[in-house]
């Protein structure tokens, strides 16, 4: 009975912290490292919302069986198919045969490729029902959030629900598992970096499934990842919202690639005519040290971003290459762009920003400074008509 933790009288967290991770889907990195939530429901019959992954298996098998007392699970709740979720189920279906696993008609294919699961399995719908007894659960599907199968379960007696990736966040459960028992603070930029680097892509299906949700009376967000919401259920609802629409604040993200530091002079430059011109949230990455988790989750916050590469090899630098794919490949909407480059001969850099401009679609600054070898005062010049441009443009949206 040591390790119990309880939501309500009658429901569990028996999710996992994992600690030893770097890099969440193999490419974002874990410095507070991320927790696998999964819950028991102990009714007149009892589910198991979600599993973890398979590298936390043993303790969550353990946590399991320490609620259940020797009972058996009757139903496992599956919302999300991906492998952090669902790497426990063998293991799960060899220690309790015969459990319903419950999931939708995309669940299954998905089920049967990855683990070769086929059998006991209950399909449910849009708006069908289980009863467990005290406790009922409805499911609704929430596609692309952020995989076709996604859906969220609804605990109607308590108004509990149980939302998969939805509202989660990276960081462990140091200690506490509600967001009133953590430090929120600590955790603010995993809640963000979480929903920009995971989520982020999918705007439009987050604002559909922020709209079916929205006439659930809802107590209580149990995640799969980070704090379990019952004190801040309508700001993290809000913050979702804020950010699946794209809306952003006054602020400019300023990302340059420097071999021998002129580049980087250009972008202090901005930065410094920025700031004189009352931009006050700028915030500058180097590409080569900051991985682009970080600088999508700063470009989700600030409407503006300059983008400033060398020349390397006739094209952009490739630490930039790097994040400007990830953009465009991300879609993110809504930003203000400059650009900027140097080169030595025949340039390459900005001739590859400026095309990525014309791709992403976001509304872009005249000024294109670029530099030859080292940037004079006429380059100097064309920086401050950028950071000109930019600062007037933003203080323009957000007057
Ligand atoms: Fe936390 Fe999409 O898996």
């Amino acid at each position: 009975m040591h390790n119990r933790n309880n939501i309500t009288d009658k429901i569990f967290w028996v999710g996992t912290n994992d600690r030893r991770t770097h890099l969440f889907e193999n490419y974002w990195p874990l410095p507070k490292g991320v927790a696998y939530n999964s819950y028991v429901i102990v009714d007149e019959k009892t589910a198991i919302v979600d599993t973890v992954e398979k590298g936390t298996m043993d303790e969550y098998l353990d946590n399991i069986a320490e609620v259940l007392e020797g009972r058996k699970a009757d139903y496992l709740i599956i919302n999300h198919m991906e492998p952090d979720h669902s790497g426990s189920i063998r293991s799960l279906v060899e220690r309790y045969p015969e459990m319903k696993i419950v999931g939708n008609k995309k669940t299954f294919p998905m089920l049967e490729r990855f683990y070769g699961i086929k059998e006991n399995l209950l399909e449910v719908q849009e708006g069908d029902q289980i009863d467990l007894g005290e406790h009922k659960l409805n499911f609704y599907m929430v596609p692309m959030l952020h995989w076709p199968e996604t859906m969220v379960t609804f605990e109607t007696t308590q108004g509990i629900l149980f939302s998969g990736d939805a509202f989660g966040a990276f960081g462990t459960l140091d200690g506490g598992i509600f967001d009133d028992e953590l430090d929120l603070d600590y955790l603010d930029e995993e809640i963000s970096r979480y929903y920009s680097n995971i989520v982020g892509k999918y705007g439009r299906p987050t604002q559909n499934a922020l709209k079916k949700l929205s006439g659930l009376e809802i107590e209580m967000i149990c995640a799969t990842h980070g704090p379990i919401w019952r004190s801040h259920v309508a700001d993290i609802i809000a913050k979702y919202d804020k950010w699946s629409q794209y809306k952003t604040d006054e602020g400019c993200v300023i990302v340059y690639s420097s071999m021998y530091g002129n580049t980087e002079k250009m972008a202090d430059n901005i930065a410094r005519q920025l700031v004189k011109k009352g931009i006050k949230k700028v915030r500058i990455h180097d590409s080569s040290k900051t991985h682009p988790s970080y600088i999508i989750n700063d470009i989700f916050k600030y409407r503006g971003v300059i983008l400033g590469s060398c020349a390397y090899n006739g094209d952009v630098f490739p630490t930039m290459e790097t994040l400007i794919n990830e953009l465009e490949h991300m879609a993110i909407k809504d930003h203000v762009l400059g650009v900027f480059g140097s080169k030595s001969w025949g340039g390459g850099g900005l001739k590859r920003l400026n095309k990525f401009a014309e791709e992403i679609k976001w509304e872009t600054i005249e000024a294109t400074p670029e530099a030859l070898c080292a940037p004079n005062n006429e380059d100097f010049d064309l920086c401050e008509a950028l950071a000109e441009g930019m600062a007037s443009r933003l203080k323009e949206l957000y007057k």
